[in-house]
């Protein structure tokens, strides 16, 4: 099963979350030639992003039990975030490579260096930082499926194409489960803006990662 928004939201209200709306700036030029340039380097990579947004998925859950829907959707996507991870495991091992040590990512720690205190604002924060994250790799996912030969690698970037949009929405439905919309739309547009930044001071990717 795909995860998607809570059912209790209103399906009119998910044209708002388009994951490209949510990008306040496009990709640098320059990422998708280093991304594309070292293909092994890149799954790998890319095979610890679902890795960790499984684990982030399952600790998100554990910030607000009571409510039955925001667990269930988030135990749905950690266990896709986890056949998301053995799609790419496998085409890790069939070209010949192996999994590294995961590593710290640079653009999602920096992403993550305004959280607010406080349980409510900071769990709104993270949520919403998940859906930037989301959105991100929605929009370099599209630009790999774009720029690969036809072959496994396409297929698998083609096909984590509509799960990533999806995801996107999730998490701006769920951070509206925790907070008032209106506060959640100003939050969303100072995280995306913060997002920008982020992309436009990593500046021009220096090895091929999903998020530079
Ligand atoms: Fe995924
Ligand atoms: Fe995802």
């Amino acid at each position: 099963m795909t995860p998607s928004a809570p059912d209790s939201e209103p399906r009119s209200g998910r044209a708002a979350y388009d994951p490209d709306c949510l990008l306040q700036c496009p990709t640098p030029a320059g990422w998708l030639p280093v991304a594309l340039g070292d293909l092994d380097a890149l799954l790998i990579d890319h095979a610890g992003c679902e890795q960790k947004a499984a684990a982030a998925a399952l600790t998100l859950l554990g910030k607000n039990p009571e409510d039955r829907v925001f667990v269930e959707t988030l135990s749905h996507l950690a266990q896709e975030e986890m056949r998301h991870f053995d799609l790419v495991f496998r085409l890790v091992l069939g070209r010949g490579a192996t999994l590294r040590p995961l590593s710290v990512d640079p653009y999602v720690r920096d992403l993550l260096a305004i959280i607010r205190k406080g349980r409510i604002e900071g769990l709104i924060d993270r949520l919403l930082m998940a859906a930037l994250i989301e959105a991100r790799s929605h929009e370099r996912f599209q630009l790999l499926a774009a720029g690969l030969p036809a072959g496994p690698e396409r297929d698998l970037y083609e096909e984590l194409i509509p799960p990533e949009a999806g995801h996107a929405a999730l998490f701006v439905a769920l951070a509206e489960r925790v907070g008032s919309k209106a506060d959640v739309r100003v939050r969303l547009s100072q995280v995306a803006a913060h997002e920008a930044t982020v992309i436009a001071a990593l500046g021009e990717a220096p090895e091929a990662r999903i998020h530079g």
